[in-house]
């Protein structure tokens, strides 16, 4: 970005708070904001400098995208660069709450570990399992792959729109009419929906509760797309037996609910964070920012 920009750098790395986001916004002709940057209406000031705002990441919930159009700036963001490594994190979180990795770790380091027992730490097998996808997007899609040729699940989805049969590339995966017909289906269920307020809670008390008591939740997307109330109630009642999370609704904030059960996986925020993923998202920032002031449309436009 150096060879190409005068740039002002985040050095310290500490999200930006409201008043240093608004001065940026005021000042610079691009800002590269993260996920951690929120942008609400409020930051914007009256007459932005800023031209673009060009995210490092895919997901925009964090910006508002309405308020930026009308005050003329665009927003781009890093698609495709980070679907793989993505889909890795979601299988990985299917692996671990299935077969209680994060609470076998636990009790070795603890010293708890008397040796191997037939009874003991018993959890799901994910082999042949129906995975639940709620959103076939390019992730959901890259995780069903995954699922289907490498774990022999059945795939099953919902998407807000049908999925074009072409964009599926052959996958044997089963549309569901709706999210309600879905959930008592599957064994394990992952969400890749965006963040936005159709999708808020969609994960609420009344859908936990039509999961099987057997059945494991995945959340790589949005920690909004679950009532986190709810998913901690309905693990501490059996009414599921386990998830895997990523994402949390206040970030960098774990509920305490969370935090005190065994069966749930948490990682923080960790989906593209492979150094090849976060250097390619980067490059797609930079690509995005040059198109932008050489008088060409950014190919990732969200706006
Ligand atoms: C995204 O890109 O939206 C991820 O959540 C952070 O990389």
């Amino acid at each position: 970005m150096r060879s190409a920009f005068e740039v002002r750098c985040n050095a310290d790395d500490q999200p930006f708070s409201g008043d240093e986001l608004r001065t940026a916004l005021a000042e610079a002709d691009a800002l590269c904001a993260t996920v951690s940057d929120h942008i609400p209406a409020a930051v914007f000031p009256d007459a932005p400098r800023c031209r673009i705002i060009a995210n490092f990441g895919v997901g925009v919930n964090h910006i508002d995208l309405a308020v930026a159009r009308a005050k003329g700036v665009a927003v781009t963001n890093t698609p495709d660069v980070l679907t793989e490594c993505t889909a890795d994190l979601a299988m990985a979180l299917i692996l671990m709450s299935a077969r209680r990795a994060g609470e076998g770790e636990r009790m070795l380091r603890g010293g708890q570990w008397r040796g191997w027992r037939p009874t003991e730490m018993l959890g799901a097998r994910v082999w042949g399992q129906t995975l639940g996808i709620v959103g076939m997007g390019r992730i959901g899609i890259a995780l069903a792959r995954r699922a289907h040729h490498g774990f022999g699940m059945r795939i099953l989805c919902f998407s807000r729109s049908p999925v074009p049969v072409s964009v599926l590339g052959g996958l044997p995966a089963e549309q569901i009419d709706s999210l309600e017909a879905l959930l008592p289906e599957v064994d394990f269920l992952s969400l890749h929906c965006p963040a936005n307020a159709e999708s808020h809670h969609l994960l609420n008390v009344a859908r936990l509760a039509l999961m099987r008591p057997t059945a494991h939740l995945i959340n790589t997307s949005r920690g909004g797309v679950v009532d986190e109330q709810a998913l901690a109630d309905a693990l501490s009642s059996s009414a599921i037996a386990g998830a895997g999370l990523d994402v949390y609704a206040a970030e960098p904030q774990v509920s305490e609910a969370l935090l005190r059960l065994p069966n749930v996986v948490l990682l923080p925020h960790l989906g593209s964070a492979t150094e090849a993923t976060r250097e390619a998202m980067g490059f797609r920032a930079l690509e995005n920012l040059k198109a932008f002031f050489a008088g060409k449309a950014p190919r990732d436009l969200c706006h």
